[in-house]
């Protein structure tokens, strides 16, 4: 499917409507009767304690209900942890230990936002300073091992020594912040010991059990709440200090308390992409085949927490090269704890390996695409189990073809067009598709409408409209006639929404569940004696428009509505989990496959780069949500743009502080930095995965990009920017 056929095929969002007009509440717009706001204080240094916190000014001032810090909130349920030890889990406002700069400490409570606001701006803090390091490369001889220490493949020293074709080279990615457009926020209220809070989260089930557990209460006593989330990427995978402070704020003062965070807050409190530096060693014999890869990948993180993403996947499932090693290390820096952020870890990595990969690829003097293609692992290199279903090579094959990469010449600085220097690159994405338990209930009513219900979050990739999809290809109703419900604690419980897991699994449940209630259905309808559907066996039943019929037999046919009036019912409907089956899985390697190939016009005068154009070959098995599919490829390289070219948070080593904690000085793609962007879907019929079919593609989507943008600048330029982002200076 071409780009433009993806723009007019399948349905449109179905919250689409509510988000643009405006009734699709976020989180800060929830309100309780009473409810008072809080105002965060933040720490002013990176490392020590808080000697004193003087709130004389900050409460008399109008409005201002209460400041509240660990030294005058009530302790939570869960035990402090051994000063010493070595993991201390973050509790905001729990200790007199500063940890990370801009670290929340106190919270004003008022009447009013301005209020707690203003009168936040008057506590003063005295501290006990320590000496604090936020440098990742002065951390990097104490580095560490976390986790598995993978072994050998090969003898990748070896084969790295003896070859004729190698490269050896350091790729360098800075801290890089979500800044999704809705701001973090929490709106927390108590009633008769029992806490609800309207939360900002890609996980419900996991931001009830962090409350049950911090208040040392009963789940059933948590309700959370989280019906639209307005971009998270990773951000809200994690229950952030706005929702305990609110909460004990709320508990405190006894009424309702909404904390919603500043936009300079937003990179303070929350985690974010870690800073990595990536050594890669590849060589390859003279026909290009590799013979020894080693990725080396080390990347922060904080002072009290082990936090550890994978960025040398790739390195062992990409390519069919037996001599591997991988090494994956963190570092402590005295920041707060960084945390996923779209494609984490794979798009790291994948920008080390496959700038690398293109590096070889001018060595050996043979064609990016060609030297992929040569090395291109039919099973699992790592174990040799067969992949479920990989369309990799036809993803090369479709969009290569659709770019006309075969007009490119391979010369570094051979295409121009006027004073514009042309560069031509590509890369490859890869990402696990996994699946998780989930439920789903589903409901059937005797006006012929559909209620479907799942405890799962969409935080924009279009689960709404992706659900109702499959329940409406299942029950045969119209897609108006069903409604789908999610984001709360009080549904089915699903996973959270991440790792690009949620068709597959929230998907399954939804698939599954909407199967069952059709069986009960047809045997209601079989019932009676006498009734055309008596004896017929399931597999011939179809449904459509609201009816089951005998496949083969039109005339059989009745209605939703006929049969639940015949029993007397009103609805009919069950709950249901569904589960990966793990046993066909392990037989296999489950991932998604895609390659991007781009143009990049560069005017040397200056430095600028813009990308001109992209085509995305994507192979994620089904395709349910065409246009949903289409916008998330195409939000994964405008994210790949802003990290190849313009996302970098500045770190004042001398302070330990963010300085671009905004959007003014922290630059994200807008759309006059966005040219053309093509997606084709090279669908694979995959029994293995999950009963849909479906992989998951929000993150693969980016995988690929700033490698791919990168090595398009070397071709337009020959300059080889190893650091992101590519930013003019690195240029000139
Ligand atoms: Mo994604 S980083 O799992 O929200």
């Amino acid at each position: 499917m071409t780009w433009q056929q993806q723009q007019q095929d399948g349905p449109s969002r179905v919250d689409g409507r509510a988000k643009v007009t405006g009734t699709a509440k976020y989180i800060a717009e929830f309100s309780f009767p009473r409810m008072a706001h809080g105002y965060l204080v933040q720490s002013t240094i990176a490392k020590g304690k808080i000697r004193d916190i003087d709130t004389a000014e900050a409460e008399k001032q109008p409005g201002v209900i209460k400041v509240l810090s660990h030294k005058n909130l009530s302790k939570l349920a869960i035990p402090a942890p051994a000063p010493d030890a070595v993991v201390r889990p973050f509790y905001a406002l729990t200790s007199d230990e500063i940890r990370f700069n801009a670290q929340p400490i106190a919270v004003v409570v008022a009447e009013t936002f301005e209020q707690a606001r203003y009168a936040a701006s008057l506590v003063k803090i005295a501290y006990d300073r320590a000496a604090h390091s936020t440098d990742l490369r002065g951390s990097l001889d104490k580095a560490f091992v976390s986790g598995r220490e993978q072994p050998d493949r090969g003898n990748p020293e070896e084969a790295f020594a003896a070859a004729e074709f190698k490269i050896e080279a350091e790729y360098t990615i800075p801290i890089e912040h979500h800044n999704a457009m809705e701001p973090h926020a929490t709106v927390a209220s108590w009633e008769d010991g029992k806490l609800t809070v309207y939360d900002k989260t890609q996980g419900i089930q996991g931001t009830t059990g962090y409350l049950a557990a911090a208040f040392g209460i009963d789940r059933a006593n948590v309700r959370v709440l989280s019906p639209f989330v307005g971009g998270a990427f990773g951000a809200a995978l994690r229950p952030g200090p706005n929702l305990i402070i609110a909460a004990m704020a709320a508990r405190e003062i006894e009424r309702p308390v909404k904390v919603v965070y500043s936009r300079r807050q937003l990179a303070t409190a929350h985690g974010y992409r870690p800073e990595s530096i990536q050594i890669v060693k590849a060589a390859a014999d003279k026909d290009g085949k590799l013979t020894s890869l080693t990725h080396q990948a080390t990347h922060n993180t904080s002072a009290y927490e082990n936090f550890s993403e994978n960025l040398v996947g790739m390195a062992r499932g990409l390519y069919a090269c037996p001599n591997v090693r991988t090494v994956s290390k963190i570092a402590r820096v005295d920041m707060q704890t960084p945390l996923w952020m779209r494609a984490p870890g794979m798009v790291s990595g994948a920008f080390a390996l496959e700038s690398a990969l293109d590096e070889l690829s001018y060595k050996l003097k043979i064609d990016p695409l060609e030297l992929r293609l040569r090395n291109y692992a039919e099973a699992d290199p790592e174990t040799g189990r067969p992949f479920s279903s990989k369309e990799l090579r036809e993803c090369y094959r479709q969009a290569a073809e659709r770019f006309g990469w075969s007009k490119r010449t391979p010369e570094p600085r051979s295409m121009r067009d006027g004073k514009y220097l042309i560069g031509w690159g590509m890369a490859t994405g890869m990402w696990p598709a996994g699946q998780a338990a989930a439920s789903a209930r589903v409901t059937i009513n005797a006006d012929g409408t559909a209620r479907v219900e799942s405890g799962t979050t969409d935080i924009g990739p279009g689960t709404y409209t992706t659900m109702t999809i499959i329940a409406s290809q299942v029950l045969g109703l119209p897609l108006e006639k069903i409604t789908f419900v999610l984001g709360d604690s009080e549904l089915p419980p699903s996973p959270a929404q991440g790792g690009s897991t949620t068709t597959s699994s929230v998907g399954t449940a939804v698939k599954e569940a909407s199967e069952l209630v059709l069986k009960e259905l047809a045997e209601l309808a079989g019932k009676d004696e006498g009734s055309p559907f008596r004896e017929i066996d399931a597999a011939n039943l179809i449904t459509e428009d609201g009816s089951i019929l005998v496949r083969g037999r039109p005339e059989t046919k009745l209605s939703f509505t006929e049969i639940l009036k015949k029993n007397n019912l009103g609805h009919i409907g069950l709950l249901h989990r569904s589960t990966p089956d793990t046993g066909e899985r392990g037989k296999y390697v489950i991932a998604s496959h895609g390659a991007q190939f781009l143009e990049v016009r560069v005017d040397e005068e200056i430095g600028n780069v813009r990308v001109t154009r992209v085509v995305q070959g994507t192979a994620a098995g089904k395709i349910i949500n065409p246009k949903g599919a289409h916008s998330q490829e195409m939000g994964g390289v405008v994210w790949g743009i802003g990290m190849a070219m313009t996302e970098k948070t500045e770190v004042d080593h001398a302070l330990g502080r963010i300085m671009n904690p905004n959007l003014a000085g922290y630059h994200v793609p807008v759309n006059a930095d966005i040219g053309r962007i093509e997606t084709i879907f090279v669908e694979e019929d995959d029994k293995i995965v999950n009963p849909l079919g479906a992989k998951g593609l929000g993150e693969l989507g980016m995988v690929g990009v700033p490698a791919a943008i990168a090595n398009a600048v070397f071709h337009a330029t020959g300059k080889r920017i190893r650091d992101l982002p590519i930013t003019p200076d690195k240029l000139l």
